[in-house]
């Protein structure tokens, strides 16, 4: 699937400080346009400072953020868009992602889908879309913003939770989808499976994960405060896997989820 959102991401989600100063210097310079925050992440301001620091054009970035599911209703939407754009030091994001759909539907979906529209609309962002979103859900969005509109579905997808039945859903309908943790939060590099696949590419095992995401039309939004790993990140696509690579990688599905809070929905 080819899509306006570079390939991959740099995923920020947890850090802060000289973590993520590490994380955005060393990958802008190593040519990451892609950089994936949120409201709910608290660190827009200091990438903000970061991005307002580079040598980077606006222009060439594609930035996301996401509206934070306490901030849903129509009289709190917006603000929080605008107060992501302030501390974001931009007028505008590339992308504006739902980031949970309304636990419960205390918020009916309508309103937020609508709020998206509206962003959209006063030119807060380019694109719109969801995460955390099942296929009801997408199904439910798709309805109300009509086909074409929502650009990606932004959703946990690695080796140990390959979340095929959404993939597939999105795709029929022209979703991307992005996968986040897609290095399972560092659990895949203890895999001996993927350990063999990446011996016999003289690969590592993040290439292999993000290699096997790329084979399944995913942008990957993996995070890094090193930058030989943020340089490894970059170069999955120089390596091809066989369907015996992928088959393998087929087994190690086991539905393990990692990002699960209290207030999640009823998963595929
Ligand atoms: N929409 C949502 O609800 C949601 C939820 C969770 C996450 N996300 C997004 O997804 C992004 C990625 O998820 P994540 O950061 O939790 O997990 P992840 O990308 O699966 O894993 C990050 C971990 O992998 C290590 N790593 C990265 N590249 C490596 C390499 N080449 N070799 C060895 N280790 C490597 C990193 O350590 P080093 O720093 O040492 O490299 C870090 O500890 C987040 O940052 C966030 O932007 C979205």
């Amino acid at each position: 699937m080819t899509t306006v959102i570079p390939d991959p991401g740099l995923g920020t989600f947890r850090l802060q400080g000289d973590d993520l100063k590490a994380a955005v210097t060393e990958a802008l310079d190593l040519g990451y346009r892609h950089i994936d925050t949120a409201r709910f992440y608290d660190n827009e301001a200091e990438i903000g400072e970061l991005l307002a620091a580079s040598d980077v054009a606006r222009a060439e970035l594609f930035l996301t953020t996401k509206v934070w599911h306490e901030n849903l209703t129509s009289a709190k939407f917006i603000a929080s868009v605008r107060e992501s754009l302030a501390l974001l030091k931009t007028d505008y994001v590339d992308l504006l992602l739902i980031h949970w759909p309304s636990p419960e539907d205390a918020v009916p979906m309508e309103e937020y889908i609508s709020g998206l529209l509206e962003a959209r609309k006063l030119g807060l962002t380019r694109h719109i879309g969801v995460s955390n979103f099942t296929i009801r859900q997408l199904r439910q969005a798709i309805g109300i913003a009509g086909p074409g509109q929502i650009l990606t579905n932004q959703i946990e997808v690695h080796p140990y939770l390959q979340n095929q039945a959404v993939v597939d859903f999105c795709q029929q309908q022209d979703i991307v989808v992005t996968g986040y943790m897609p290095l399972a939060v560092g659990k895949v590099l203890e895999d001996s499976t993927l350990a063999a696949i990446a011996r016999k590419h003289k690969a590592s095992i993040p290439q292999v994960v993000l290699a096997w995401l790329k084979h399944r039309g995913l942008v990957a939004i993996p995070s890094s405060t090193r930058r030989a790993h943020l340089e490894a990140n970059l170069k999955p696509s120089e390596l091809t896997l066989s369907e015996e690579d992928l088959s393998a990688i087929r087994t190690l599905d086991r539905n393990e989820r990692i990002a699960n809070p209290d207030f999640a929905p009823e998963w595929d």
